[in-house]
């Protein structure tokens, strides 16, 4: 027996250490024959055998478990020696991200008008002039471009200036009845408290036969629509000019931050500017080749949204990336 207790003590790493196993403790092993040699022993004799055999058989196994548990431990050191875990490291601390504000705003506007069975357009940022101006019926020269200028490319092309290209684009591929909305960014040639050279809109043009789609329609849509994403406010609609709709409106709420009482944000008025819209101008439709069809659109500025929504005051620092106010909005 003690060579068996030298072997198990010899055994230098886990592998030796299975051989021994099964030489002493296997079915044909050292331990199983001497078992076996109870069947020739005198029955007088078996009790005081077996007493010592199973004795002999706890010792060992004692023995090679406490030398398992050495190899296996030896195991794990040599393994993080060898793959160099230095166990010592600071745990780098990973943080969730977050939408930034205006593209959470964008799709909160993208998610009212799917629920209202829009389908989404996205266009392209390269329009040529004709859908981003002609079309919309702001023929060249006409004085409403001047509040959209834009960075030209070359033969024509330019960073379009809103996301009213893309009812043109709409219009040309499929018939109506339409009920689009078109989210995306926008260029000008703009850098101020209030303006950024690249913003966001989202677009909405709705067209049927005529006398299907009506001013009221409009109305009740775009209502529902700012009580979706302010709550329960005032909206007003007063009248105002855009070339590709006739009448315009422009859309304002009272005042979320006085509550129409007149204050700094509202500039007194007790009202926020909020988007532009109107009944689709004739000429609109004529561009395309669209005959007895009515229909409205508007257009909304996400950014404008996102700062009244988070009390944001220079819309410029939403796109300087500075953590320090982003990590605010997660
Ligand atoms: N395209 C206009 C802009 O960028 C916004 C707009 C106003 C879009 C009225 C519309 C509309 O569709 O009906 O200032």
């Amino acid at each position: 027996m003690e060579l068996l207790e030298k072997k198990i003590e010899q055994a230098n790493d886990l592998a030796a250490l299975e051989s021994v196993r099964i030489e002493i403790f296997g079915k044909k092993g050292v331990l199983a024959a001497e078992f076996a040699k109870m069947r020739e022993i005198p029955n007088e004799e078996k009790k005081e055998f077996a007493k010592n055999l199973n004795i002999k058989k706890a010792k060992l196994t004692k023995l090679f478990d406490f030398k398992k548990m050495k190899l296996e431990a030896l195991a794990i050191d040599e393994m993080m020696a060898k793959e160099g875990v230095d166990v010592t490291l600071y745990k780098i601390k990973s943080t969730s991200g977050a939408l930034h504000p205006v593209m959470e705003t964008m799709n909160k506007i993208i998610d009212y008008f799917v629920s209202m069975n829009f389908s989404v357009h996205e266009g392209d940022y390269i329009e040529d002039d004709f859908h981003n101006f002609e079309a919309l019926n702001l023929p060249k020269h006409h004085p409403a471009r001047d509040m959209q200028d834009t960075f030209y490319l070359k033969d024509g092309f330019v960073l379009r200036t809103h996301t009213s290209p893309v009812q043109i684009h709409t219009m040309k591929k499929s018939k109506p009845p339409i009920r689009m909305i078109s989210p995306g960014s926008v260029f000008r040639r703009d850098f101020d408290i209030t303006h950024t050279p690249m913003f966001h809109q989202v677009e909405g043009l709705v067209v049927d036969e005529e006398g299907k789609v009506s001013f009221s329609n409009l109305k009740w849509i775009l209502e529902d629509f700012l009580r979706y994403m302010f709550g329960s406010v005032e909206v007003r609609f007063r009248p105002s000019f855009f070339p590709f709709t006739e009448p315009s409106t422009e859309v304002d709420i009272s005042c979320i931050f006085c509550e129409g009482k007149g204050c700094r944000v509202c500039s007194k008025t007790g009202w926020l500017e909020i988007l532009g819209a109107g009944m689709v101008d004739a000429n609109v439709f004529k561009a395309v080749g669209y005959e007895n069809v009515s229909g409205y659109a508007f257009g909304v500025g996400v950014e404008r949204l996102a700062m009244l929504i988070h009390s944001i005051g220079d819309l410029r620092s939403l796109f300087e990336g500075d953590v320090r106010l982003l990590e605010q909005f997660r």
